[in-house]
Parts: structure tokens; sequence; C-alpha cells
């Protein structure tokens, strides 16, 4: 049997995963750079976690300046059978308001300076992001949020950004147009290096703020996110345990396939890859 081991990614004003026991920290070490911070191990129940926060604590690393493979390597090489990151976002919708949670399923991708794939030539991979969130994690935190009475949509569409910057007005009111939910600046490279990585990946995202679309209230600060991030924290700490006492001891296969997702992934050919 493969065992559980869930990789918990803390976001902006997430730096810590309060109720863990028996903790233990190790800087573990990537051929593909520096993870953002060293792994800290625990328990909560009967289920072992590992937590990373992903800026770093004392958030010293930029979205742009993450090394999310350095991330993701990380927790596969000490065993992470799944991913849950925690991850502010702006919203694009007024039944999405501050303090809502959002099990996001689908992803848009509108970076371009991460460095979001560990294949590259030498060994060419094209692993399928149909279905970009693990349906199974995704089921889970809809569970935990429902056991705890915690208000959670199942569901929607995360445009990542590439930022630091915030939007302009008319980049908001075009996502908002397109239909997408909510936005942020760090989610979409780990679900695709997760899926490469052959982890289920799953992000539970904070609505902080309704970008800069609305008529009738101000555009977003940093100061705003940040003060619902900590006034929600508990919140989003008390779903996490939630997820972490109930999930299932033995790793469950993902329906659509996220652990094994470079079964049929890889075209080159096995003679011809590097060593
Ligand atoms: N993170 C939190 N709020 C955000 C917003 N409005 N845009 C991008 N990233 C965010």
């Amino acid at each position: 049997m493969t065992k559980a081991l869930l990789g918990i990614i803390g976001g902006s004003g997430v730096y810590d995963l309060p109720g863990l026991s028996d903790i233990k920290e190790e800087k573990v070490d990537s051929p593909w750079g520096e993870p953002s911070d060293v792994l800290r191990f625990g328990r909560i129940g009967g289920t072992e976690a590992v937590f990373l926060p992903r800026h770093g604590r004392g958030h010293h690393l930029s979205p742009s300046g993450i090394n999310y493979r350095a991330n993701i390597d990380a927790l596969k090489r000490v065993g992470v059978t799944d991913v849950i990151s925690v991850s502010a976002c702006g919203s694009f919708r007024e039944e999405l308001p501050p303090g809502m949670f959002v099990a996001v399923d689908q992803f848009v991708d509108r970076t371009f300076g991460r460095q979001t794939s560990f294949f590259g030539n030498g060994c060419v991979a094209h692993v399928s992001m149909a279905q970009p969130v693990a349906p199974l994690l995704l089921h889970r935190l809809i569970a935990a949020a429902r056991a705890e009475q915690i208000e959670i949509v199942k569901g929607g569409t995360y445009v990542c950004m590439e930022g630091p910057q915030f939007s302009s007005k008319a980049e908001s009111l075009s996502y908002k147009a397109a239909g997408y939910s909510v936005i942020g600046m760090t989610a979409l490279p780990e679900a695709k290096l997760a899926r490469e990585a052959e982890m289920s990946y799953a992000t539970l995202a904070m609505v902080t703020d309704f970008d800069c679309w609305h008529d009738e209230i101000a555009a977003v600060e940093v100061t705003d996110i940040m003060e619902v991030v900590k006034s929600n924290a508990d919140k989003a700490a008390r779903l996490v345990a939630r997820l972490l006492t109930d999930f299932p001891v033995e790793h469950q296969p993902c329906p659509v396939g996220s652990d094994r997702a470079l079964d049929y992934a890889l075209t080159t050919a096995r003679d011809a890859r590097d060593p």
C-alpha cells in the first residue's frame, strides 16, 4: 500500500499550520534550486502532513520569484501524494465576496515569466491538464468545509496572472466578461508541476477582494488582502485540519490519473532520454 502524505502549501498570510503535532523541520535539497523554506513535518490526528510556505516565512519571495519547481520537487522527494494549496485571490463575482472560500476546478494561465515544467529538451512530455484539479481532493475539501460549517463554493475558474502589480480595470473587466471566478498570482504553476510530478493537486482559494472591476468598491490594495487573510486564517486552518483528520491513511487512486500522469505523456523514446 502507498501511504497518503499531504503537502500543504501556504500562501499570503499563511506561514504556519496550527494544530500540527510531533513537528520536525527539514531542509530538502532539490536539483531545481532552493525551495521557499524548510519543510515542516507533523501530524493532525492520524494523518501525516508536510507544510511549506510558498513565499517563505517572512514573505520574502514574490510570485514571480518563487522557485515552484524546487517546491514541488521537494514535496515529491519526501513522499507527498496529495497537495493542497491555500491561495488568496480576487473575485469577479458579487456572490463570491471577501472571506468566501472557493474550491476551484479550472485554471487559466496568464503568466509569462515562470518555469512551469520539469521537462524540456532531452526528455519531452505533455501531460493532460484538461482536469487540473484532482476530483477526490476537491470533494474532500468540500466535505471538510461542510463538516466545519464553513461556507465554500464548489468549482470555479482561477486565472493566474504574472503580477506583481495588480490588474488594470480593463484587464479585470475582460476576465469578468470571460466568466472567470477568481484571480491570483501563484496557484497555476503548482498545479502544472504537481501534475507532472504525479501528485494530486487542489487549491483552497480564499477571496480577499473584488480586484478592481467593481463600481462601488475601491480597487484592491495589499493591505485589504492581508486584513481579510488574517481574519479568515483560523477558518482556513480549521478546514485544513479537518481535511487532514478525515484523510484516508492509504493513498486512493485519482479518478483523472493525476497520480500516474506520465503513463501516456512521454514522447521521447526510452533509449534517447537523458540518464
Ligand atoms: N491575490 C489576492 N487578490 C488578488 C487580486 N485581486 N489579483 C491578483 N492576485 C490577488
